[in-house]
């Protein structure tokens, strides 16, 4: 097998998935065509509904499970041919923190997870206490994991799958069940983290807020179709010119308003004294000229235009709503 000099950190092509169910119903398809491609140094979110393929997905690339078709290449090794090779350059946290061993302590966690990648833990001590001590693990580092807190298990977690060093590094809903003090605090460790290392990082969490925090480049996943992958900025921004506020000095007939509803998505119309402020998005942006002939035609003077700030919640919802279910809108 010829390598390319560099060739990316993960290629995943028409990665399909589908699970049998019990009796006469039809498999679930819970990956279906997904093509992916990830460079150094970049850190990605994985977005996506509950039951959108996130964990089948990054399963498959770990060799974990099986997938019914496509091909899936860590650093230029295929998963299925060089599983060895390829799971050489990935780590993982799983949901749940499900890969630390809780009846060991942080510190023999961290030390078994670096020696089973054959590094010298002599060697790497000082890295794993390095590691241990950003996370605020070093005073609980001798405690069984299991009598630690949810969040602290989670930050475990984390460190033994940072020290490997591997390339490529996958952490699942690594905020789910925590409070939001240690959500807040993880994501900054996840940032600086994604800043201090050219490792290719990815996050899969269904909370944007999460990925708005962390990710520079969003793949969104619905009903295990990618329906949207492109670098957040540009992903709000195409919603920011699309999402509008205005300010009108009268009311409203009912009659306008209908015709609104059916220019615009997301209209709401309120009544404020004599003004009327409307919210609403445009399907496309110069569709705005469209609205403003409509109030003009009512007889209504529009005061200001604003355009709404969104945020990736807005944008998230917006994709997912508006690829149909057979995933139509593709890649
Ligand atoms: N081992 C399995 N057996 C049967 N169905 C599964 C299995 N794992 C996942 N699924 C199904 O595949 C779909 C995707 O699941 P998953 O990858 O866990 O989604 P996510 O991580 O995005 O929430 C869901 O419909 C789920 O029920
Ligand atoms: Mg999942």
């Amino acid at each position: 097998m010829a390598l390319h000099p560099s060739p990316p950190v993960l290629e995943i092509r028409g990665l399909t998935k589908t699970f049998p169910r019990r009796g006469k119903r039809p498999p679930v398809t819970a990956v279906d065509r997904v093509d992916l491609t990830l460079e150094a140094g970049e850190i990605v979110g994985l977005l996506g509904p509950n039951g959108a393929g996130k964990t089948t997905t990054i399963k498959c690339v770990l060799g974990l499970i099986r997938p019914t078709a496509g091909d899936i290449r860590v650093c230029g090794w295929d998963v299925r041919t060089h599983h060895h090779k390829a799971i050489e350059h990935a780590s993982a946290v799983l949901e749940g923190a499900r890969n630390v061993y809780w009846r060991m302590t942080p510190r023999e966690n961290a030390r078994f997870f670096a020696g089973l990648h054959g590094l010298d833990h002599r060697a790497h001590r000082s890295h794993i206490e390095e590691l241990l001590e950003r996370f605020g693990l070093t005073d609980r580092g001798d405690e069984p994991v299991i009598n630690l807190s949810t969040g602290m298990k989670q930050k475990v977690a984390v460190v033994c799958a940072l020290v490997k060093q591997t390339d490529l590094v996958f952490l699942d809903e690594p905020t789910l069940g925590l409070d939001i003090e240690t959500s807040l605090e993880l994501r900054g460790l996840l940032r600086e983290l994604a800043r201090k290392t050219r490792r290719t990082i990815v996050v899969s969490s269904h909370d944007m807020d999460v990925i708005q925090d962390v990710c520079e480049r969003v793949v969104i996943l619905k009903e295990g179709r990618v329906v949207a992958d492109d670098r957040v900025d540009s992903l709000l921004a195409l919603f920011r010119t699309r999402a509008y506020r205005m300010v009108l000095s009268d009311g409203l007939v009912g009659e306008v308003v209908e015709r609104l509803a059916r220019a615009v998505s997301g209209l709401s119309v309120t009544a404020r004294g004599e003004r009327t402020e409307l919210e609403f998005e445009l399907p496309a942006a110069e569709r705005l000229y469209e609205v403003i002939d409509i109030i003009r035609e009512g007889g209504a003077v529009i005061e200001t235009i604003t355009q709404k700030e969104p945020d990736l919640e807005e944008a998230f919802l917006r994709v997912i709503n508006d690829t149909g279910s057979e995933g139509g809108a593709g890649a």
